[in-house]
């Protein structure tokens, strides 16, 4: 029998569960393992996420899903096990990247647009019957004084609610991520501008959504915080929680089950630290979680190092980091167990 997206979307944000985004594209994955100096291949980026995937203890306690790219979701673990079953033994659901990235959007300079709606509905079948049950698609937003442009949200708006409706016939559950860009021109966009940029986003976002007769019970929502550009970084962890909250509940409607944050670039401890202000202190209507990439994995990448002697380390690093938002997802993450760590 196959399961209700509806309880599928549950399944992926609550019991102080969240999702793990290792869907790095090939280029992406190369990105960071340069930073390591690790040379991409197949093979090294399968002991990478396999190094991940079997961490039993995160995978088991804190992980409900993990959002896969497509090399990944047919890919086997060394001992020929599909990654898949290895998602599944832990008990959580796999997911995958569909689409195709953020493109320059023609005469808007400086914006994009998110490509791969063509063909979508036969690679959602075909990704379907290799076990992703949710898919992601990334609308990114720039963010300056003048920028975003209407035409550009809504391009974007347009794309993500045309993928959701194709994923919600194909029985995926959609996520919904609309970045806002943390760091605009010149990177020094303070609060106020970010919670601007952000309310329009979304409200433009769910217009789209209800035009294209979306199930808002049935998809998540992956929304970047209201945060202050990186060089500038001044608001305190409250503010950035409170004007989070502030600007979610004026346009997120309560009959979407969750919220999974993309950490966007902040530091781990960052991005836990106002996932646990946002869960505590405030009435909420939705689940509010994790889909962190980089805030899960950036220790555990630097731990592993590319060595087979250090599986176990990055796997105590990994198991930390989702654990700490595992906690923040509750509410109840304090910076000294950080330290006592
Ligand atoms: P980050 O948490 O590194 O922003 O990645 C999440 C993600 O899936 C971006 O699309």
């Amino acid at each position: 029998m196959s399961e209700r997206i509806e309880d599928i979307a549950i399944k992926m944000v609550s019991g102080g569960k969240g999702l793990l985004a290792a869907d790095e594209s090939t280029a992406t994955i190369k990105k960071r393992f340069d930073a390591i100096n690790l040379v991409s291949t197949e093979e090294s980026r399968r002991d990478y996420r396999e190094m991940l995937f079997r961490s039993e203890d995160a995978m088991k306690k804190y992980i409900s899903g993990v959002i896969l790219y497509d090399e990944t979701l047919f890919q086997k673990a060394a001992d020929g096990t599909p990654f898949v079953d290895v998602i599944r033994a832990a008990g959580g659901i796999p997911g995958i990247k569909v689409d195709l990235g953020a493109k320059p959007m023609a005469l808007f300079p400086g914006e994009t647009v998110t490509e791969g709606l063509d063909g979508l509905a036969d690679r959602l079948a075909k990704y379907y019957d290799a076990g992703a049950r949710f898919a992601k698609w990334r609308g990114v937003i720039a963010i300056s004084d003048t920028l975003p442009s209407y035409g550009s949200i809504k391009a974007n708006a347009h794309a993500l609610a045309r993928y959701a409706a194709l994923c919600q016939e194909a029985k995926i559950v959609p996520i919904v991520e609309p970045e806002v860009l943390m760091d605009g021109v010149p990177g020094t966009q303070d609060l106020a501008r970010s919670e601007e940029v952000t309310r329009w986003t979304l409200q433009i976002i769910f217009e789209a959504l209800n035009e294209e007769r979306i199930n808002l019970e049935g998809m998540i929502l992956k929304p970047s915080m209201v945060i202050d550009g990186k060089k500038l970084r001044k608001a305190s962890v409250e503010q950035v929680a409170e004007r989070t909250v502030k600007v979610l509940k004026e346009t997120v409607p309560s009959a979407v089950p969750g919220i999974a944050f993309l950490s966007g670039g902040q530091s781990t401890e960052e991005a836990t630290a106002h996932l646990s202000a946002i869960n505590s202190g405030y009435d909420l209507p939705w689940h509010v979680t994790f889909s962190y990439g980089r805030a899960l994995q950036d220790s555990a990448l630097k731990a592993w190092n590319g060595k087979k002697e250090n599986v176990a380390a990055g796997q105590r690093e990994f198991s930390h980091r989702a654990e700490m938002n595992s906690l923040a997802a509750k509410g109840s993450w304090k910076k000294e167990l950080e330290k006592a760590a």
